[in-house]
């Protein structure tokens, strides 16, 4: 499929995996996207999960059909991108790799040894081939160290590797301007809380650096090929990573008997009653992390509430609170709420928990012994009505 004169769309869907990293769910897929340069020379730019190779193959013999390919781009070596290399080089055993020298200690360490032939890169090195030349721009932990994106100047194209890409696999069109991008916004908040959420200040560094370049178009490694939607793309990492948030409260609660949950409830019945209407109420038990984890960069307030178990907190409020300290969402509003049945721990975890995260502290935490009391439960609502004028009054 060529997305413009000499480049040619040779990724593959995944409509099989059900969780992305063994760890993501993806309920609509997620496409690996390689990209071929046919010119004087040809390069290929990443590969696709090893999975998906017989397919992955058959569509650059479809582009070009037995002739050789020359180099093979390498942005990232996470494997869903890399995972193909040991077999390209059986059916290319000419190819030539290209990355830079962090690149080549993973390539040694996945797929053995480099060859002597293949380009050790700079950031800033170009490569030449024929009426296209490449510019690589180092952008570490983007989503590795390895990192790195790749730039034809003539044209305005960034192959960005994972930056500005979505979960979503690509129903037929591969181009923006061909296809109704409307899933791809929530899938592309919901990739960058999964899997860049840690890396908000690189994110923003390589923000900085590309934004000299002239882009007219951006092939990422997953979801569609950017070229209406450049600026959109470009604004929504902008906006995720610089910590922007809407003015929303997300209650995330576990549960195991209706009491905790009763109180979850009055949280958002008291958000409600002062007039917040983004509110959303994810029982941990039930919903998806990824998707949490998404709403909880999409809005600046966060309940979070779960009861004892087990001398701590319920399993499920202790993944998310793990999962949250390994991103970047520390400007939050915060009210926590928890109970137990003979001895206390869930509040005072939540408590501890917030001393390392800094998260801003809004209202009274909640705390009630065995069942949700009718005191309980006011002190929940009062616990949202807190939260909820205090992320209204942000910014007034
Ligand atoms: Fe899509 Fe970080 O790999």
């Amino acid at each position: 499929m060529q997305i413009k004169e000499n480049i040619h769309y040779v990724g593959v869907n995944d409509r099989v995996k059900h969780r992305f990293e063994g760890l993501w769910f993806l309920p609509i897929g997620v496409s690996y996207n390689a990209y071929l340069l046919v010119d004087e020379k040809v390069a290929l730019v990443d590969t696709v999960d090893v999975a998906f190779f017989a397919e992955f193959l058959d569509n650059i013999r479809a582009a070009i059909g037995d002739r050789p390919i020359d180099y093979l781009i390498i942005n990232h070596m996470e494997p869903d991108h890399s995972g193909s290399i040991s077999l390209i080089r059986k059916y290319y055993p000419n190819i030539r790799l290209v990355g830079n020298k962090k690149t080549f200690e993973m390539v040694q360490g996945f797929y053995g040894e480099p060859t002597e032939d293949d380009v050790v890169v700079t950031d800033g090195a170009t490569l030449s081939l024929g009426q296209r030349t490449l510019t690589f721009y180092l952008a570490p932990m983007l989503h590795w160290p390895e990192t790195m994106v790749t730039y034809v100047a003539e044209e305005g194209i960034l192959f960005s590797g994972d930056a500005f890409g979505c979960f979503g696999a690509l129903n037929g069109a591969v181009l923006d301007t061909q296809m109704d991008t409307t899933p791809y916004w929530p899938e592309m908040e919901r990739y960058f809380a999964s899997i860049l959420g840690k890396f908000c200040a690189p994110v923003q560094t390589a923000l900085r650096k590309l934004g000299a370049l002239d882009i007219r178009m951006i092939c990422a490694t997953h979801g569609p090929v950017w070229t209406e939607e450049v600026p959109k793309a470009i604004e929504t990492y902008r906006r995720l990573s610089s910590g922007q948030t809407e003015k929303g409260l997300v209650v995330c609660y576990g549960s195991m008997y209706g009491n905790t949950q009763r109180v979850a409830e009055a949280v958002a019945a008291g958000a409600a009653e002062v007039g917040l209407k983004k509110i959303v109420v994810h029982n941990l038990s039930v919903s998806q992390p990824s998707f949490v984890l998404a709403d909880v960069f999409r809005y600046s307030g966060l309940a979070i509430g779960g009861p004892t178990y087990n001398g701590g907190i319920f399993p499920v409020v202790e993944d998310l609170l793990k999962r949250l300290a390994g991103r970047e969402v520390k400007a939050h509003k915060l009210g926590y709420f928890g109970g137990f049945t003979w001895a206390s721990a869930a509040v005072k975890t939540i408590a501890a928990y917030n001393e390392q995260m800094k998260m801003t502290l809004v209202g009274d935490p909640v705390e009630w012994k065995q069942g949700a009391s009718h005191d309980a439960i006011a002190r929940g609502r009062a616990l949202g009505k807190a939260l909820a004028e205090a992320i209204m009054a942000d910014g007034e």
